[in-house]
């Protein structure tokens, strides 16, 4: 089991100059799709947060005890970072809230079930975290029109969320696992099977809305069209480069360490400035 990580605040602030497009050199596909991801994280991280709170007191292992707490401290300080700056970009009149409300509801149902199907969606839904933060950090490319100040937000959540991908996994194995092998793997699968459907299937749909309100500048000549379209193939792209890392999960000896990215880790943290 790893040591613990640091809690750090982000270098981000909102800046009169955040605009909606704001990967520079891109179609508009890449910001939205990164809003949209925004616009899930407040409301998606206090609820991972607190399915880890929940069966805390069932963590008998001291590392891992500290490893929570920097779990929650790093999940914590992405909530504020991605409220501040949906809120920024709220300011333009962007549809943000309304995703941010069906987020709300669809958590605040998930907390009327087992502590075990809420601490799984968890898990899941941070092994898809890992896998978009460690291609972010693989593919450069994809965000280079991110200034200073976005790339403080966008690549500093990507190194934490790499940093603790094994936290909530170790947490519900310790405590459930020891209980009922069977039962819990069964459910992790449930719970990934689930997962993907909402976040694949609300991912997408936040990202084609965001497109559509947005459709005049989107859509506005062909050079537009042919950069939307490039986009939307490198996201394909990103998409079956994943694949084998998102099936990976369903192994029953799966561990999210199985996939490292160290190497990655410090050459970011040292570009960033981090510690
Ligand atoms: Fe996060
Ligand atoms: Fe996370």
């Amino acid at each position: 089991m790893m040591s613990s990580f640091p809690v750090r605040r982000s270098r981000f602030t909102v800046t009169p100059s955040l605009v909606r497009h704001y990967v520079v050199g891109r179609s508009p596909l890449i910001a939205h799709l990164l809003t949209a991801l925004s616009a899930t994280f407040p409301a998606g991280e206090r609820f991972f947060i607190d399915s880890v709170r929940n069966v805390r007191d069932q963590v008998t292992d001291d590392v891992l005890q500290q490893q929570i707490s920097a779990f929650i401290g790093q999940e914590a300080m992405h909530s504020q970072a991605h409220a501040q700056f949906n809120e920024a970009l709220n300011a333009a009149d962007y549809g943000l809230e309304a995703f941010n409300q069906r987020l709300i509801n669809s958590t605040n149902l998930l907390r009327t079930r087992s502590l075990r199907r809420q601490l799984g969606a968890t898990v899941a839904y941070e092994h898809f975290t890992a896998m978009i933060a460690g291609y972010l950090l693989e593919h450069p490319k994809l965000w280079q029109g991110l200034d200073d100040n976005l790339q403080q937000l966008w690549l500093w959540h990507s190194v934490e969320e790499v940093e603790h991908k094994s936290v909530a996994f170790d947490v519900y194995q310790h405590v459930f696992s020891t209980k009922d092998e069977q039962g819990s793997l069964a459910q992790r699968r449930r719970s990934m099977r689930t997962a993907s459907r909402a976040f694949i299937l609300g991912w997408a749909k936040m990202t084609l809305t965001l497109l559509w309100q947005d459709r005049q500048q989107s859509f506005s000549s062909p050079q537009q069209i042919k950069l939307l379209i490039a986009d939307a193939a490198e996201i394909a792209l990103m998409m079956m480069r994943l694949l084998p890392e998102y099936l990976s999960f369903y192994k029953a000896d799966f561990h999210p360490s199985q996939c490292s990215h160290q190497a990655l880790l410090s050459e970011w943290k040292e570009k960033l400035g981090l510690v």
